[in-house]
């Protein structure tokens, strides 16, 4: 087996091959003078089984391109069979046609990433709601692993677990808050979210959080406003402390100022998205999936 990347996950490709001591086989990635890219993989693939891991954050679309242009060289390098770890999967957010006019964004995306045709794709957090499951997206077989339990583990050896109520920001995050508010062996509640804009959310519930330690929970930061809105609401509730636990830290723009300007404790997130939050590493978790592949 070898492991490869793309730009996006080139730090975390080398920690899961660190992991999991199979070789890395190197890749470059340049721009053409008019904007179109250029990738090259370096080294002998066939007949091996390959692992590309690449991420597609925070520039979707020129990073699919790298994805479909790394997949063509690969397999034309004679590799036995392909699987593509896509810490980060994009665009699936829109999961539906919200307004008339509009694409089925999530739908186009994975079929763009499996058109070349690989073996098996496997994703962390996917934002999974009206698509439930990954099959309902690939026709590929495909595995979705979770970061919650990492997450979760680090908070406990850091922070403890005395006192807590994790809180979901809104009806699809009761996946990864359940699993977070099991293994941190406390309660969760989970908000009612409406989306008004790109960056306007309206939030509530019942937020019975008065003197504890609350671990909001969710799988994406993007402009942070999901998360000011409820931290906001829950530290008006009497919360004594808002700590977040988040897969992918996109943190666009001045998210993370707007946060801590909410009054955010701790920021955690891995490293599907590398940052400095990033106090979580996916490796392991990777490491486990590829050694068991069929
Ligand atoms: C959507 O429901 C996701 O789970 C996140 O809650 C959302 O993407 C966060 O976006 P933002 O940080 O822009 O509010």
């Amino acid at each position: 087996m070898l492991i490869t990347y793309g730009s996006s996950s080139e730090a975390l490709a080398r920690s899961v091959a660190k992991e999991s001591n199979i070789p890395i086989v190197e890749t470059a990635r340049r721009f053409f003078p008019d904007g179109e890219q250029y990738v090259q993989i370096s080294g002998d693939l066939s007949g091996e089984d390959v692992v590309l891991i690449h991420s597609f954050a925070l520039s979707p679309d020129t990073l699919l391109v790298e994805y479909l242009l790394l997949v063509d060289a690969i397999k034309s390098g004679g590799c036995r069979s392909l699987t593509a770890v896509i810490p980060y999967f994009a665009y699936l957010r829109q999961d539906s046609r919200f307004k008339p006019g509009e694409p089925l964004s999530a739908k186009v995306f994975a079929s763009l990433v499996e058109f070349p045709r690989v073996d098996r794709i496997i994703t962390i957090d996917a934002h999974l709601h009206r698509f439930r499951t990954l099959s309902e997206l690939f026709h590929t077989p495909s595995l979705n692993l979770s970061a919650m339990p990492l997450l979760a583990d680090y908070y406990q050896k850091n922070f403890g677990n005395n006192n807590i109520v994790v809180v979901g920001p809104d009806a699809e995050s009761e996946q990864w808050a359940k699993v977070v508010a099991e293994r941190l062996s406390s309660p969760y509640i989970i908000m009612e979210k409406v989306r008004l804009g790109d960056r306007e959310v309206s939030v509530r519930g019942n937020a019975s959080v008065k003197d504890k330690n609350v671990v909001l929970v969710d799988d994406i930061i993007s402009t942070g406003m999901t998360l000011v809105k409820v931290i906001r609401m829950l530290l008006a509730e009497g919360a004594n402390r808002v700590d977040a636990l988040v897969t992918h830290a996109l943190l666009v723009e001045d998210s993370y100022q707007k946060l801590k300007g909410a009054g955010l404790g701790n920021l955690i997130s891995t490293d599907t998205v590398p940052g400095q939050h990033s106090k979580v590493s996916v490796a392991p978790l990777i490491s486990r999936a590829i050694k068991n592949l069929p």
